[in-house]
């Protein structure tokens, strides 16, 4: 396939990120996270996120989920999300079975949830008939492609601080979000009270390995247990954590996130003209909602693979990567266009 706007998961690994598998191919070294490379990306991680951040390599994000959510919660707790949160929808369950809790999807506007909406659910703490709240877990960005602002974070957390609960992010595309904020991570993670975040590194580049990073040191007590009972402790670890220097080193990971989410803006923008194309959400990181007819859909999609994100309002989703092009994008646009005119 040439070229895909499926998903960021189609796309392939980064050069940078490849040399750093190569160079870590030679010689020997302990297992299990015990090796100087996860020694220093350990560091490297208190130096991007502060000195209470402890940071552990596993290898996707739906794993960095269920354990960062495994750490935060007893199976008698309830854990509050957004309806889209793929903790809810594209687990097949796993967050519920792994960690015993209940999941309870809220009302959203275009993936985010308000503090309105939480207060709702923060009810019945000490009543034995009830699932005990205990996290809030929330996507940036969204699963919509939205972003919180740092404001919005920090409310959240104080509220779910102020019933003894966690915050945690579910930071597949965290790059996407600290390239469009223009904020380094930690000004919208540690340093508005996030307890928990899944730092995203496969949707960006990596061939594999996201890194669950816990804020708090009660977190930590059981946690290398937990992440080996899921099954994501990886024996040869370094390789994992190689990549994750590659990417952070001279923000690799924010020119990559970058590159997507200009992709996106420029799908957006090239649009604009083709009233038949309706943009469904607000186009924030790299990723485009639209509204197209049933007869566009099905005809585009024999010449470029994306996905019908709602089939019953025709809502479709063009996801970019950060190998997408300017090019892979005039010829979709040209596409889309010719179609409509139908000469194709
Ligand atoms: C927001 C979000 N979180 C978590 C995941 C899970 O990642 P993985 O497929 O590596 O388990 C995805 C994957 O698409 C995602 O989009």
């Amino acid at each position: 396939m040439k070229h895909s706007f499926g998903s960021d998961n189609h796309s392939g690994v980064a050069p940078e990120i490849l040399e750093a598998i190569i160079d870590a191919n030679n010689g020997f070294d302990i297992a299990y996270g015990e090796d100087q490379a996860t020694k220093s990306l350990k560091e490297l991680f208190k130096t991007l996120l502060g000195s209470n951040a402890e940071a552990y390599p596993v290898f996707n994000g739906t794993g960095a989920n269920i354990v960062a959510l495994k750490a935060m919660t007893q199976p008698f707790n309830a854990i509050l999300c957004p309806a889209t949160a793929h903790i809810n929808v594209d687990e097949c369950g796993a967050p519920e079975r792994l960690t015993g809790c209940k999941l309870i999807s809220l009302e959203h506007k275009d993936g985010k949830v308000s503090v309105e909406t939480v207060k709702k659910e923060l009810k019945e703490f000490g009543v034995q008939h009830h699932s005990q709240v205990k996290v809030l877990s929330i996507s940036q960005p969204t699963e919509l492609g939205t972003l919180y602002t740092p404001d919005e974070i920090s409310e959240l957390a104080t509220l779910m601080h102020s019933f003894g609960c966690y915050l945690h992010i579910d930071g597949s595309r965290i790059s996407n979000a600290a390239a469009a904020l223009k904020l380094p991570v930690k000004e919208f993670t540690a340093d508005c009270g996030v307890d928990a975040l899944s730092f995203g590194g496969t949707k960006n580049g990596l061939l594999i390995g996201e890194v669950v990073v816990l804020f708090r040191e009660e977190l930590n007590t059981n946690f290398m247990f937990i992440r080996k009972q899921a099954a994501q402790l990886f024996s040869k670890c370094r390789f994992i954590s190689v990549q994750f220097q590659a990417f952070l080193k001279n923000e690799l990971n924010i020119r990559l996130a970058a590159h997507s989410n200009a992709m996106a803006k420029y799908l957006e923008h090239s649009l604009t003209m083709v009233p038949e194309v309706e943009i469904s959400r607000p186009v924030e990181t790299n990723v485009v909602f639209a509204r197209i007819s049933k007869e566009l859909c099905a005809a585009l999609q024999k010449l470029h693979y994306f996905y019908i994100w709602d089939e019953s309002t025709m809502e479709v989703r063009w996801m970019c990567s950060f190998n997408t092009t300017r090019e892979d994008i005039d010829r979709f646009v040209y596409d889309i266009k010719k179609l409509l005119t139908k000469q194709l």
